[in-house]
C-alpha cells in the first residue's frame, strides 16, 4: 500500500493512501490525531471524504456522473425514475420480476393516512411547501414509527413523497386533494394529483410525463452533497429512516443547493424586468459587496460542465416546443450563459451552468409553480439520499459524524 508523509513540527508519520475505483486518491487519516494529536481542518469539507461509497462517481473536471457505474446519459435515455431509484437503492437494475414487484408496491403505497390531512390544514396557505414537506415526512414516523419496517418503510417513502407534495400545492390553492390512482404510472399520477380537479377529467401530456421523469432521474443522486452529507449525518446517530429524510429535505432547501432552481427563475424574471440587461447583473455577481450571485452558476465539484445542465439545456427547448409554448426566460437564460462563459471572471473560476439553471424553466413550461420547484427537487433527490443512508446504516464500522474543531473563543475567564 503506498502511504503518505506527513512532516510535523515535532514528528513525522506516514498514512495510508486509499484508491477508489476510478484511480481517485485519498490519505486515509482517521488515526492522525490519535497518533500525533493533530486533526484536520478543512472548512466547509472542499477536501474532506466523509466515506467511501459505491453509490455515485463524479468526474467534475471532465463533466460525468454516473450512478451504480451507468452514465446518467444512458439512464436518462432509457429508464424511467422508479427503475433508477430501485437501482441506487438496491444496486442493480431490477430484472422484469423485481421491477413490477417494485413498482406494484410503490403504487399500492401511494396513500397516506386519512389524519395526516387534518396536519395540512393548519398551515397558512402561504406555507412554503418545502416546509410542509419536511414536516409530512418527520410526521410519517409517528404512523410508522421509528422507521422500524426496514424495507417497506422506504417503498412507503418513495410512494407517499409524491401525494405529500401534490397534497401541499392543493392546499396552498385552496383546492381539495386529488387522490393516487393505482393504474398510473409514478410521474403521471403525480401530475394528476397536482392538476386534477374533482368535476373534470385530466389528461396526464406524455410530453409533461418524460420531462418529469427525467428531471427526477438527473436529480436522484450526487454524492456527498449538502443534503446528502446532512441525511448522513442525523442517520449516523441512528435517527429513523423519515427523520433523517427530513433533514435532508430541510438542507436542501437552502439557495446555495436545491432552493436555487426557484432563485434561477426569480433572477431570470429580474433581469427581464429590467430590460434584459446582462452586463448590469454581470457587474453585480462579480461584486462581492453586491450580495449578488449568479444563482445557477457553479458548483464545488463540477469545473468544466455540468452533465445534468447539458442535457437539460437541450431538454429545456424539446418540452417548449413539444407543448408549443416560448418562453422569454429561457432566451434569457441562453443569452446570460453565452455572456458569462465569455467573461474572464467566469473563465477563470470555472462557473458553469449547474443543473437548476435550466431545470426551473422545464418546471415552470410544465405548469409547476416556482415555490415547488425545491420540492420536485427533492422528489427526485429522495432515492439518493436513501440510497446513501442505507448504504452508512449498513457499514459494519460505521460510526456516528462527529467532526472535530479547532477553538478559537476566549481563555479561560471567571464571571467574579
Ligand atoms: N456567481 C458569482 N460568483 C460566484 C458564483 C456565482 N454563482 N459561484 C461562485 N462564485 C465565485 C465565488 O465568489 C468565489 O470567488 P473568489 O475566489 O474570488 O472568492 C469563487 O467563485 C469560488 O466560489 P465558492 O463560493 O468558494 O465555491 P463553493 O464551491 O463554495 O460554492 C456554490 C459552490 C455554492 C454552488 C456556488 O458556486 C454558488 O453559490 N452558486 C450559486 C448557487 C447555486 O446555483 N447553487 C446550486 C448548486 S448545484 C445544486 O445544489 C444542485
Amino acid at each position: 500500500m503506498d502511504t503518505a508523509k506527513l512532516t510535523l513540527p515535532d514528528q513525522e508519520i506516514e498514512l495510508p493512501i486509499i484508491v477508489g475505483t476510478e484511480n481517485e486518491k485519498a490519505i486515509d487519516i482517521s488515526r492522525l490525531r490519535g497518533t500525533t494529536g493533530y486533526i484536520t481542518l478543512d472548512s466547509g469539507y472542499g477536501n474532506t471524504g466523509s466515506c467511501a461509497s459505491g453509490i455515485t462517481f463524479i468526474d467534475g473536471e471532465q463533466g460525468i456522473l454516473r450512478y451504480r457505474g451507468y452514465p446518467i446519459e444512458e439512464l436518462a435515455g432509457s429508464c424511467s425514475f422508479l427503475e433508477v431509484a430501485y437501482l441506487l437503492v438496491n444496486g442493480n437494475l431490477p430484472n422484469a420480476d423485481k421491477r413490477a414487484d417494485f413498482l406494484d408496491k410503490v403504487t399500492k403505497h401511494t396513500l397516506i393516512h386519512e389524519d395526516m390531512k387534518k396536519f395540512f390544514e393548519g398551515y397558512p396557505a402561504n406555507a412554503h411547501p418545502m416546509a410542509i414537506l419536511a414536516s409530512m415526512v418527520t410526521s410519517l414516523s409517528t404512523f410508522y414509527p421509528d422507521g422500524a419496517d426496514g424495507e417497506l418503510d422506504i417503498i412507503r417513502l418513495i410512494a407517499k413523497a409524491p401525494t405529500i407534495a401534490a397534497f401541499s400545492y392543493k392546499k396552498s390553492v385552496g383546492q381539495p386533494f386529488i387522490y393516487p390512482r393505482n393504474d398510473l404510472d409514478y410521474a403521471s399520477n403525480f401530475l394528476r394529483m397536482m392538476w386534477a380537479i374533482p368535476s373534470e377529467e385530466y389528461e396526464v401530456s406524455p410530453a409533461v410525463r418524460d420531462a418529469l421523469n427525467l428531471l427526477l432521474i438527473l436529480h436522484a443522486d450526487h454524492e456527498q452533497n449538502c443534503s446528502t452529507s446532512t441525511v448522513r449525518m442525523v442517520g449516523s446517530s441512528q435517527a429513523n429512516l423519515f427523520a433523517s429524510m427530513a433533514a435532508g429535505v430541510s438542507a436542501l432547501w437552502g439557495p446555495l443547493h436545491g432552493g436555487a432552481n426557484q432563485k434561477v427563475i426569480e433572477m431570470l424574471e429580474r433581469i427581464r424586468d429590467d430590460g434584459g440587461d446582462y452586463a448590469k447583473y454581470m457587474d453585480m455577481a462579480k461584486d462581492k459587496n453586491s450580495g449578488f450571485r449568479l444563482m445557477g452558476f457553479g458548483h464545488r465539484v463540477y469545473k468544466n460542465f455540468d452533465p445534468r445542465a447539458r442535457i437539460l439545456k437541450s431538454a429545456a427547448d424539446n418540452v417548449l416546443t413539444e407543448l408549443g409554448l416560448s418562453d422569454p426566460l429561457l432566451d434569457i437564460a441562453k443569452g446570460l450563459e453565452e455572456v458569462a462563459l465569455a467573461d474572464d471572471y467566469f473563465v477563470a473560476r470555472r462557473l458553469y451552468p449547474n443543473v437548476d439553471f435550466y431545470s426551473g424553466i422545464i418546471y415552470r413550461a410544465m405548469g409547476i409553480p416556482t415555490e415547488m420547484f425545491t420540492v420536485m427537487f427533492a422528489l427526485g433527490r429522495l432515492p439518493g439520499w436513501i440510497a446513501q443512508w442505507k448504504e452508512m446504516r449498513d457499514d459494519p464500522k460505521g460510526r456516528i459524524y462527529r467532526p472535530r474543531q479547532v477553538y478559537v473563543g476566549s481563555g479561560e475567564r471567571s464571571v467574579g
